[in-house]
């Protein structure tokens, strides 16, 4: 089996449980620490061997587009403070791979942005990203070892993450059985059940990887739960037909599209810089201290 090179990341969703900082910028585009929210799921890709990536975008996701782009008068501008440094680590922003757009538009849910990607990756496997769902592993990239359970059971492979079950209604949630370490086959796929519906408390956790036969089923998939395109609809049709899989992939996954969690996303990911670590936790102690 050939390497997996191309990746689809889906960005082109409204973020409206995240007004009114999503108002006029594309939620992918909130920083987590001074990094914007897509970068990292950009950088999750290219660390496992991709190097073509298509985003699929929409309306008022133009920042997307210039934040992988080069900046000549801003590299220009800071050459002449002398700040080089800065530079480059700009200037790798735009060559970690080559990216891609194409634009929904009409947001008729996700599976009809997938069907969006369908001429970019042709006849191959690819992989899927959310674009506003960041997951952090001190090993392997999350996509990585979705790739490397593809490599082993030779088809479609759905990461997926144990949550609690007061959370089932948030998620694609999977029926299956296991076969392997971490490792399932798939016997039902179902978006958002209430808690008394959901089969398991096994979630879709945002990333997955497809084979090109999805599209046919996407195709023909028709408005789902609160009347979108769900991709979970047409991997539960997928699914009927031929063996599909499921990765409880090891790592953190933080959805940026929530308060709660975001302010909680923030708080981890600076206590993992280096940079901040020493004055921002001394801040957090006193803060905690104080009451
Ligand atoms: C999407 C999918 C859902 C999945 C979730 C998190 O939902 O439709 O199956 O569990 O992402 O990865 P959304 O959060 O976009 O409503």
């Amino acid at each position: 089996m050939g390497a997996i090179t191309k990746a689809v990341i889906p960005a082109a969703g409204r973020g409206t449980r995240f007004l009114p900082a999503t108002k006029a910028q594309p939620k992918e585009m909130l920083p987590i620490v001074d990094t914007p929210t897509i970068q990292y799921v950009v950088e999750e890709a290219v660390a496992c061997g991709i190097t073509d990536i298509l985003i699929i975008t929409g309306k008022d996701k133009r920042s997307i587009e210039d934040h992988f782009d080069r900046s000549i008068e801003l590299e220009m501008c800071l050459e002449k403070g002398n700040r080089q440094q800065v530079v480059k680590d700009l200037r790798r922003i735009s060559e970690m791979a080559n990216i891609h757009y194409v634009r929904q538009a009409e947001q008729k849910g996700l599976g009809d942005a997938i069907l969006h990607a369908r001429y970019h990756v042709d006849n191959e496997p690819f992989v899927v990203l959310l674009g506003d769902a960041v997951v952090y592993s001190e090993g392997r990239p999350c996509i990585g070892q979705l790739v490397d359970c593809f490599d082993k059971v030779g088809g479609p492979v759905i990461g997926l993450e144990k949550v609690p079950k007061e959370k089932v209604s948030r998620y694609g949630i999977m029926d299956g059985q296991k076969i392997g370490p971490r490792t399932f086959v798939l016997s039902d796929l179902v978006e958002k059940p209430s808690i008394e519906e959901a089969p398991s408390a096994y979630a879709v956790g945002g990333r997955y990887l497809l084979t090109p036969d999805i599209f046919k089923y996407l195709e023909t998939t028709k408005p789902g739960k609160n009347g979108e395109i769900q991709l979970t609809d047409a991997l539960r049709r997928q699914l009927g037909e031929r063996p599909v899989f499921g990765y409880q992939y090891e790592g953190l996954r933080y959805d940026i599209g929530n308060r709660l969690d975001y302010l909680m996303t923030q708080v981890e990911f600076g206590l993992r810089r280096e940079d901040l670590k020493g004055p921002f936790l001394a801040y957090l102690k006193r803060k905690l201290k104080a009451g």
